[in-house]
């Protein structure tokens, strides 16, 4: 089974990251054959950036990925803008995407509302490169937040159209959006999602702060004026901690309900605080060292490059035959 997710290099990795989608990265390299991830700097160049610290950002989120348990032995792993078919598959299935399509996108729509200067044509065409990252490995299975839900809906739709179009080339690749954790809530707006973009830091979780910062953050995330540990109505706070609890621990929602059936929220979120912290600690502990090796970084990157260039150069050149571009194949 091909799997394949993607993950941009902008700012600092959340919770909301981790539980959404790299927890899942590392378990699907037991599946992946291969298992791909590649950290997407061209995304990045969609909204008003600093190419020095594009350059930052980048090691930053590999040094995460690996810290948090991607092995180059056993995935392939690459930076996105090393592998040029990327940028060439997205003009090619521009082809079979409609205007309409990329109009609808809400992601587009948010952050095109949050651009002071330009609202630039690469933030309305990037779901169609995002398309591209999947399509070009013939990818069964994406690993995402449910944030990224809408944009694998249009991937699979671009595919679909493309074999209709010009004959069966691309596979129609499914989602895989956890169970428990799909949509981390800010703490202090609990009905708006976990992003590095929006809101105060005391919202989010990084996944390289002291202790100290996430014990803090968690003692004074926003729940309602019940007394309840439950979910429900109203209680989009308690329900996001209850979430996230369950997944540090491994239990399922309803087991702790029970375990704080009659517990105060003071007591609660002392024990999610301290739970994250434990959860966090293996990644936070392997970071320094890693990231401290920008060349071994690179050389990881090199070879998964060379990797991800051989999978998806058969795709492309499929994709090329079947659209009656480039020099006939024999
Ligand atoms: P990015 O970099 O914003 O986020 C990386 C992953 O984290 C998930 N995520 C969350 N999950 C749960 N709760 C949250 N609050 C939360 N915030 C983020 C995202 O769903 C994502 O899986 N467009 C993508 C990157 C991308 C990609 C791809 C993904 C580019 N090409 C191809 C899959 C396949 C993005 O911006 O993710």
């Amino acid at each position: 089974m091909r799997i394949f997710s993607g993950i941009q290099p902008t700012g600092r990795k959340h919770l909301g990251n981790y539980i959404g989608a790299i927890r899942q990265y590392v378990e699907s390299q037991e599946r992946g054959d291969p298992a791909i991830f590649s950290i997407v700097d061209l995304h990045a160049t969609t909204v008003a950036y600093d190419p020095a610290q594009l350059r930052t950002n980048l090691y930053d989120t590999t040094a995460t990925l690996l810290a948090a348990g991607l092995e180059p032995d056993r995935c392939v792993l690459f930076r996105q803008s090393d592998v040029p078919e990327h940028t060439e598959l997205t003009w090619l299935i521009s082809a079979v995407c409609a205007h309409g399509d990329l109009n609808r996108m809400t992601q587009f729509k948010d952050k095109s509302g949050q651009q002071k200067d330009l609202v630039s044509a690469g933030l309305f065409i990037y779901p169609l490169l995002m398309a591209a990252d999947v399509l070009a490995y013939r990818t069964d299975e994406v690993p995402v937040g449910d944030d990224q839900r809408q944009h694998i809906e249009l991937t699979r739709e671009i595919a679909r159209r493309f074999n209709e179009r010009f004959g069966e080339t691309l596979v129609v690749p499914d989602h895989r959006i956890p169970a428990i954790g799909a949509r981390i809530m800010d703490l202090q707006e609990p009905n708006r999602k976990m992003s590095t973009s929006v809101g105060a830091d005391s919202g989010r979780i990084y996944l390289l702060e002291t202790e100290k910062e996430t014990r803090k953050k968690l003692a004074s995330a926003v729940t309602d004026s019940g007394r309840e540990v439950r979910r429900g109505e109203g209680k989009e706070g308690v329900a996001n901690l209850i979430g996230i609890y369950a997944v540090a621990t491994g239990k399922t929602e309803d087991e702790v309900e029970a375990e704080f059936e009659g517990a105060g929220y003071g007591d609660f979120k002392k024990a999610v605080g301290e739970s994250v912290v434990e959860y966090l600690a293996p990644v936070r502990e392997r970071y320094p060292e890693i990231r401290a090796d920008e060349a071994g970084m690179e050389r990881i990157l090199a070879a998964g490059a060379a990797r991800a260039r051989e999978l998806a150069a058969v795709t492309l050149a499929a994709v090329r035959a079947a659209m009656g571009v480039g020099v006939p194949r024999g």
